[in-house]
């Protein structure tokens, strides 16, 4: 049994995690694994390498991706789209472990129907995919928002300022809410809920009141003000799958507060740094649990399946379930977290 793996899309930390313990789980089993380079784009142009238990060795902390990523979308062209087929059959792959988000999964259900055996492994910092309950990524992701928050708490509360700190979360505020709800953020913008900047000023000046002269915004870089009627972006240029950058939205929100109740104010993108970097424990464990269980499914013959987190249980659902819509912010969630606000 000859199997592919390769990680496409954004990076998040992990995705080392679950190559390790597909190379030392397939082994122990006698198959080979082959590393594709870049996403798709490998299968594209042919560029793989060999894995083996020492490109396996030191894996478990390390961030980013020993295979390199991209964004490639090979149904962007017929040509892609077939040199991926014939490279599958030239390479002499049996299945392909495609390790993403939504793009990537989406692009790997495209190809299974088209006859190719893979196994789907999600990830995403964001945690907005809807067949499992949590990807690996994302607690480390909020990990590093909690300890932002806890340090910009002192040098806010020192110069008595706001501080709007912008998280990622293109479409669902997942990070902004499990991060904000760590680092005690006085308001939480979440794309799934628009705001109105006078309600975020009402609490900014109520905490005056209380003699608190200083106050915490998290805001997703999806997060909707209801006056502009639309994600802010700065700049319309949009990936192979459609997306355009976002970003802005902090420094709009710092703007406008302090125009409006004059506090001075400042903003902070952490935007990359809550994808780099070594995997928190959980995560470690998440993706050695999915990397593993996908070995399991390989050797079962189950292909088109996602490997999937379902409460404490590791279960594997059809690859398009899990691509089929997005997972937004639970509200109970999202509620306990309002109870703070102010
Ligand atoms: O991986 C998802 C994500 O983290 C989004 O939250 C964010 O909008 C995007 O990636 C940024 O990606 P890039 O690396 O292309 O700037």
């Amino acid at each position: 049994m000859r199997i592919g793996i390769l990680t496409g899309g954004g990076d998040c930390p992990g995705l080392n995690v679950v190559i390790r313990a597909v190379v030392r789980m397939g082994i122990r089993y006698g198959y080979e694994i082959i590393g594709i380079k870049d996403g798709w784009k490998g299968l594209i142009e042919k560029s793989y390498i060999p894995l083996d238990m020492d490109s396996a060795a030191g894996l478990l902390p390390r961030g980013g991706t020993i295979l390199g990523t991209s964004r490639t979308n090979p149904f962007k062209s017929e040509d892609a789209k077939e040199k991926v087929v014939e490279n599958v059959k030239e390479i002499g792959l049996d299945c392909i472990v495609a390790v993403g988000g939504d793009d990537t999964l989406g692009v790997a259900n495209k190809f299974f129907k088209l006859g190719i055996k893979i196994i789907g492994v999600p990830k995403t910092i964001d945690n907005d995919l809807s067949g499992t309950d949590f990807t690996f990524g994302f607690d480390t992701a909020v990990s590093i928002v909690t300890e932002a928050l806890d340090r910009l708490h002192t040098t806010t509360e020192a110069h008595h300022r706001a501080i709007v700190v912008e998280v990622m979360g293109r479409h669902a505020g997942w990070i902004a809410t499990y991060g904000g709800l760590a680092g005690g953020a006085d308001f939480i913008l979440i794309p799934e809920r628009p705001f109105d900047i006078e309600d975020i000023c009402d609490v900014i000046k109520e905490r005056g009141k209380r003699g608190r002269y200083f106050s915490i915004i998290v805001a997703a870089e999806g997060a909707i003000p209801k006056e502009a009627m639309g994600v802010i972006s700065k700049d319309a240029k949009a990936d192979a799958f459609g997306h355009v950058r976002l970003g802005g939205i902090g420094e709009y929100i710092a703007e406008e507060v302090e125009k409006r109740t004059g506090i001075e104010s400042r903003h902070v993108v952490l935007g990359h740094l809550q994808r780099g970097g070594s995997p928190t424990a959980y995560d470690r464990i998440l993706a050695t649990r999915f990397g593993v269980k996908t070995v399991e499914l390989i050797r079962e013959g189950k292909f088109g399946r996602m490997v999937a987190l379902k409460g404490n249980s590791i279960v594997d659902i059809p690859l398009e379930e899990g691509t089929k819509k997005l997972k937004l912010v639970n509200m109970d969630i999202y509620r306990i977290a309002e109870v703070f606000f102010g």
